[in-house]
């Protein structure tokens, strides 16, 4: 019997654009109650890219974790991406569910095709062979041929393919609502649904769900 009460996450972060989603995503999972403990893994260019678009940088990757939130957190555990060792490697650590937000091409096409050759590809192989939740926030545009049958690849072997895609129709002001919105989603596929989610009723002009 699994000693740990809540849920435990694991979240890949790659080198494509989007660090404010991870950023986002880490937050949200960190505030919530459901939630037990995060596995952190941040490829080398996922690194590089907190660095580009949040100017976030931390020799110690330890300390990734409350650079990123702008606090201190017992919650998030950062694994080496070279660690293919690591707990979220084997199949008998029982990780609920697995985010990689925002999703490279690059870890796409290692996923879909089972390399395995890091923590993130090896940890995400995991989950699909135990049937557990793998959602994928890729993001690139445009798409080539390679990136679509990959895409399909790993949804035929049980992912969600997430594209980082807003919502307008909750008609959001700042980058932060659509931040937000986009992520709420994402937390509702792995079943932690947010308040601040914003939910269709089918009335136009209807913000009433809205925090
Ligand atoms: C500033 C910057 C932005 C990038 N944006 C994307 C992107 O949106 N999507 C993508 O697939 N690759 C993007 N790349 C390229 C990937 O980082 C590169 O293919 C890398 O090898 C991916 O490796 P990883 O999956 O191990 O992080 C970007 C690279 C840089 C430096």
């Amino acid at each position: 019997m699994r000693q740990t009460q809540g849920q435990i996450i694991t979240v890949g972060v790659t080198g494509a654009s989007g660090a404010l989603l991870a950023q986002k995503a880490l937050a949200l999972l960190d505030d919530d109650a459901r939630v037990a403990r995060v596995h952190l893994v941040v490829t080398e260019t996922g690194q590089r890219l907190f660095a580009e678009e949040l100017g976030l940088t931390s020799g110690d990757l330890r300390q990734l974790p409350s650079r990123i939130l702008g606090r201190a957190t017992n919650k998030i555990e950062v694994l080496p991406n070279k660690d293919v060792g690591a707990s979220i490697a084997s199949g008998s650590y029982e990780v609920d569910s697995m985010l990689v937000i925002p999703c490279s091409m690059g870890t796409l096409a290692a996923i879909a095709n089972g390399t395995s050759d890091d923590l993130i590809a090896r940890a995400a192989d995991v989950m699909l062979k135990e049937g557990r939740k793998l959602v994928l926030c890729i993001r690139d545009t445009p798409f080539n041929r390679v990136h679509l049958e990959n895409m399909l690849r790993a949804q035929q072997a049980g992912a969600v393919i997430m594209p980082v895609i807003p919502a307008f129709y909750d008609q959001p002001k700042t980058i932060d609502d659509a931040v937000t919105q986009y992520t709420c989603r994402v937390l509702a596929q792995i079943g932690l649904p947010q308040e601040k989610m914003y939910r269709w009723t089918g009335r136009s002009s209807s913000k009433e769900a809205k925090a």
